[in-house]
């Protein structure tokens, strides 16, 4: 598969910062000509709307998305408890089903010359009985990006990362540190520490904003040409 057709945007964590940086990508993306849509698979702790169920994350997306997408195709499986997602759609009596999942990233794909994907929480989440997130990024084929929040804890949770990425055979296209609140002291060190047991690029430090914004982390994002052309 080619790397030219989007990201997996996966992170260390939950709220890590994925979807800030997956609107960001969007935008930086969007600002050099691209048509680009985005994907939300999974989302748990959805709120009942008349609409049905609606993620946050997957509503940003969307309207981030340089074409009309109805919500489900943006996210096709939503849930209500904030729970893991096998948990969620067991507890809803369904299964998460890849085959669904890669039909309707093919749907977008058919739509929009990139399409951001955006993980549920880490990248080893559970999200069936036997099949996980990077199960579902290896099925889509796509290049991934891991966004680290850099705080405390982060340097394993990183190396474990990309250590797993490696492991299922996926382009890993760079990394992104995010600077979440709090500040800490070993934030550079951090970042360099990584930045040296990381061979993939870091594709931008993400500083602690004021206002989080689409255009405030394109700003400060730069992905190499051969990386998204
Ligand atoms: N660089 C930053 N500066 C300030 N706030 C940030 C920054 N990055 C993320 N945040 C805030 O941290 C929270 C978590 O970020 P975000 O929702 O992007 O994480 P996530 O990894 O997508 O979470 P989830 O696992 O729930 O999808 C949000 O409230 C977001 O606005
Ligand atoms: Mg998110």
């Amino acid at each position: 598969m080619d790397g030219t057709r989007g990201y997996f945007i996966t992170g260390t964590d939950t709220g890590v910062g994925k979807t800030v940086v997956t609107l960001g990508l969007m935008q930086w993306l969007q600002d050099r000509g691209h048509r680009v849509a985005g994907m939300k698979p999974v989302a748990t702790g959805c709120v009942p709307t008349p609409q049905g169920l609606r993620n946050d994350d997957a509503q940003r997306l969307r309207q981030q998305a340089s074409i009309e997408l109805a919500y489900e195709a943006v996210n096709p499986y939503a849930f209500e408890p904030p729970m893991a997602p096998h948990s969620a759609a067991a507890a809803a009596g369904t299964r998460i089903d890849l085959d669904r999942l890669e039909a309707g990233f093919a749907e977008l794909r058919s739509r929009a010359d990139r399409v951001c994907v955006e993980g549920v929480g880490g990248w080893l989440v559970p999200l069936n009985g036997g099949e996980t997130v990077a199960d579902l990024a290896v099925r889509l084929g796509l290049d991934v990006i891991l966004v680290v929040g850099i705080r405390l804890g982060c340097l394993n949770h990183a190396l474990l990362t990309r250590r797993a990425i490696e492991a299922s055979g996926l382009r890993l296209a760079g990394w992104v540190a995010n600077c979440l609140p709090p500040p800490t002291d070993t934030l550079k060190e951090n970042i360099n520490t990584l930045k040296s047991m990381i061979y993939a690029p870091l594709l931008g430090v993400v500083p602690m904003l004021d206002t989080v914004s689409a255009k405030a982390v394109a700003d400060r994002l730069s992905l190499p040409a051969a990386g998204y052309t």
